[in-house]
């Protein structure tokens, strides 16, 4: 991600135990060239104190409206003007209800009246609170009105409970509001401005025993183009990635795991808010059952690995009550369009990539691919170029659709 040098943000911390993650977002936010002011609520010192906002961010913290010496210097009025984006991380169920009523009962609610800068919000709650229907109109209410939702991630909770309500992670806040940002700002045509892309990529290791694996020949090229891509043309993208040797691509948030389970793990703890769903990775459909702690030595004549299957992370996603828009790849020695197709239906995908492999022609570990793409009623040809360009023209497609069906 290209830093934004210069950027104003204003960081609002709301009081929830996520409020210790606040500081850590305060230093990957200087990281990336940005300037940043720390106004917290009450409720939120309790949780951490503001010299640790002040020494982090390099300038005294705000706390209340009514403050006399802090009015002195920049006052709640400078600040709002300030400002260039306004996050608000964590937002608390009531932070979010306040300013769904258009609040300005303290500094915090005031200050988000009184500036003109885009609100980004990162929810952090139980998540009993988070389904609740007034915290979801509340949500709907300020969506409406521009404001763009960080989150919230799902997975296990502070209270020990499990569920969606979990502030994304401050490496994954600063490249999802600088993402949001760009797309925003320099892509704002952009067809996939503002929509959250997930994409998967790279193969998968299936542990033998600790030195040894179970792979495959995909090099992650295809799956790294179309994350790209997708951000190229305004996606917010977060890209999971088996082992590969390649840079992360940019504006892309990049998660890197090993095992299918691990990926299975990593997608599903992130899918909460993902509108665009992409499969490109290699994921192996068997893991040995049982990896054993210490190196397997030379000593039987044959050896016997069994089995077992993998979760289907692709058709799990697609499965989802409200599922994002789902593109799967068929990789195939051959009859490759019927194979493509029987997994369409039976994955219910919107859309698959199918390509050849194990040929002379396109596929694993090459530059150039073709694929035909097909979705429930057309198909397009997309042919042999190479993998950079052809997941542009597949971004393109994937947009082009994803925006037809929303
Ligand atoms: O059924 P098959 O493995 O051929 O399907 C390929 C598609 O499903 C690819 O998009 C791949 O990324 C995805 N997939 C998955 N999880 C698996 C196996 C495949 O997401 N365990």
């Amino acid at each position: 991600m290209v830093p934004i040098p210069g950027m104003n943000i204003l960081l609002g911390v709301s009081g929830g135990i996520a409020a210790y993650k606040a500081a850590d977002l305060v230093r990957r936010l200087r990281e990336r060239g940005c300037a940043v002011r720390v106004v917290m609520t009450a409720a939120a010192t309790a949780f951490v104190s503001p010299l640790t906002f002040q020494a982090l961010s390099g300038h005294p913290v705000r706390t209340g409206l009514l403050d006399p010496a802090a009015e002195a210097g920049m006052d709640h009025i400078e600040l709002a003007r300030w400002a260039d984006r306004v996050l608000l991380a964590p937002a608390t169920a009531d932070l979010i209800a306040r300013l769904a009523a258009g609040l300005a009962d303290d500094l915090l609610t005031t200050l988000v009246l009184a500036t003109a800068a885009p609100l980004y919000l990162a929810p952090a709650m139980n998540q009993q609170m988070w389904r609740h229907p007034a915290t979801q109109e509340n949500l709907e209410r300020l969506r409406r009105r521009g404001v763009q939702v960080l989150g919230p991630g799902v997975g296990s909770q502070a209270c020990g409970e499990q569920g969606p309500g979990r502030m994304l992670e401050p490496a994954e806040l600063v490249t999802t509001l600088l993402a949001a940002d760009r797309s925003a700002t320099k892509a704002a045509a952009g067809p996939l401005a503002g929509v959250r892309a997930m994409v998967t990529a790279g193969p998968t290791r299936e542990p033998l025993d600790p030195v040894r694996y179970l792979g495959n020949r995909s090099s992650g090229r295809m799956g790294y183009a179309v994350a790209e891509a997708l951000a190229g043309l305004g996606a917010a993208v977060t890209l999971i990635s088996g082992p590969t040797a390649l840079p992360t691509p940019t504006g892309v948030l990049r998660v890197d795991v090993e095992t299918a389970r691990e990926m299975h793990s990593a997608v599903l703890e992130r899918i909460a808010g993902v509108s665009l769903f992409v499969a490109a990775a290699a994921v192996a459909d068997y893991r040995p059952a049982d990896p054993v702690p210490q190196k397997i030595k030379k000593v039987e004549a044959e050896l016997v690995v069994r089995l077992v299957r993998n979760p289907d992370i692709l058709a799990e996603v697609a499965a989802q009550p409200s599922p994002p828009f789902t593109v799967g790849f068929a990789a195939e020695t051959d009859q490759v369009e019927d194979h493509a197709l029987t997994k369409l239906r039976t994955k219910r995908l919107h859309m698959i990539a199918a390509n050849r492999v194990g040929g002379a022609v396109g596929g694993f570990e090459r530059n150039d691919n073709a694929l035909t793409v097909l979705w429930p009623d057309g198909r397009r040809e997309l042919p042999m170029m190479p993998k950079t360009q052809l997941a542009r023209e597949l971004a393109l497609l994937i947009a082009e659709r994803y925006v037809a069906s929303s």
